[in-house]
């Protein structure tokens, strides 16, 4: 099976009433780990590259890896994607490649910093949308600005900045309207990295989860239900890998993520994709810390690359099946780019 649309896999998590992990990868491990979870969970799954990922791995290593992957599991409906595009020429670069999917992210200038208006975003947006439907290829936006990454992409925005960052749902629908988008993601207080919440219990200290604005995604979804919206910044963090982590050497205090069940509201209120890459990090980085720890005289790459791929598979299992992906992969037939062209027209 060649790639397909990511449209087409949105779409039909529609129908299906389910969400589809988009997870992001750097490597062959990640690949190779998310395939065999998708294969196990019998998974449709949508694979994405930053621009970080495509500088780190050179283009061309990815795209192959890419290929190998569905040339292993035929049966997978693989969407390739290119996550936070910062302009049309990078756009353009990832459609050249063979990405069946590009985020144009307007929200933010194309230093993938400062934010963009709101008018810049609607031409921006509307630029790639004109260039990339015509080829077949699908395309998600995003409107409202997520919150501060340390590095990499972002504004760096405060807990108290994001509130006036959020996603406006009326400028939403102007906004799906005037760009003919495929997939919209929603800024709802959700922020890249592991530290999505600077919020404590008072009395106990204890990290408290972020309030997220899960509002606006249900207003969103009565104003706009055929509309898939994208929540960024989905990583659950989950206590037991950051504990592996400080256990082994680590220093990660005060990492935390949004609860899965916050998602799964989101997926029951319109969320299609939902963004994923620290979650497969910290599994990483967890298992690799572990071999470094108990086992300091090993120096085989493969004596920690493996457990370290087996550890992000079990993060990838897990969140198809809470994603509820898990078992729809075989419930269509894939589309082809030149399908969409004819689709898009
Ligand atoms: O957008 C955030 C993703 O986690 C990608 O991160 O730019 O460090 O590859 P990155
Ligand atoms: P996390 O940092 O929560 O994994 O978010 C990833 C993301 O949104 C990629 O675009
Ligand atoms: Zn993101």
């Amino acid at each position: 099976m060649p790639l397909v649309p990511m449209r087409q896999i949105l779409d039909e998590a529609a129908k299906g009433g389910y969400g589809v992990g988009a997870f992001n990868v750097n490597n062959m491990e990640q690949i190779q780990a998310i395939m065999q979870a998708a294969n196990d969970t019998h998974s449709p799954v949508i694979i994405q590259a930053s621009r970080g990922a495509l500088s780190y791995s050179k283009m061309i290593y990815l795209k192959k890896l890419m290929e190998a992957a569905v040339e292993e599991f035929p049966h997978i409906p693989v969407s390739m994607h290119l996550d936070h595009g910062n302009s049309l020429e990078t756009c353009k670069e990832a459609i050249a490649l063979g990405f069946t999917s590009v985020m144009m992210d307007g929200s933010l200038a194309a230093d993938g910093k400062t934010p963009n208006t709101y008018e810049q975003n609607v031409q921006v947006t509307c630029d790639v949308v004109e260039y990339a439907h015509p080829l077949g290829v699908t395309v998600e936006g995003e409107l409202g600005v997520l919150g501060g990454i340390e590095d990499g992409h972002g504004a760096g925005l405060s807990e108290a900045e994001i509130e006036d960052h959020l996603t406006d749902p009326a400028q939403a629908e102007d906004f799906v309207a005037r760009t003919q988008l495929d997939a919209l993601a929603v800024a709802i207080g959700t922020s890249h990295g592991a530290y999505k919440s600077g919020r404590k219990d008072p009395v106990t200290g204890e990290m408290l989860p972020p309030t997220l604005a899960m509002d606006r995604i249900h207003e969103i979804h009565a104003r706009m239900p055929n509309c898939h919206m994208v929540m960024h910044g989905s990583s659950s963090v989950p206590r037991e890998l950051v504990d592996i982590i400080n256990q082994y050497g680590g220093n990660m205090p005060d990492a935390f993520g949004i609860p899965v069940e916050q998602i799964q509201d989101g997926i029951a209120h319109g969320v299609r994709k939902v963004n994923v890459d620290t979650d497969s990090r910290l599994a990483i980085t967890g298992a690799i810390r572990k071999v470094f720890a108990e086992s300091p005289g090993k120096f085989d790459p493969r004596d920690y690359l493996r457990p370290a791929r087996e550890a992000a598979y079990e993060v990838y299992v897990a969140r198809m099946k809470a994603f509820g992906q898990a078992g729809h992969a075989t419930d269509y037939t894939p589309l082809t780019l030149e399908d969409m062209k004819e689709l898009y027209k």
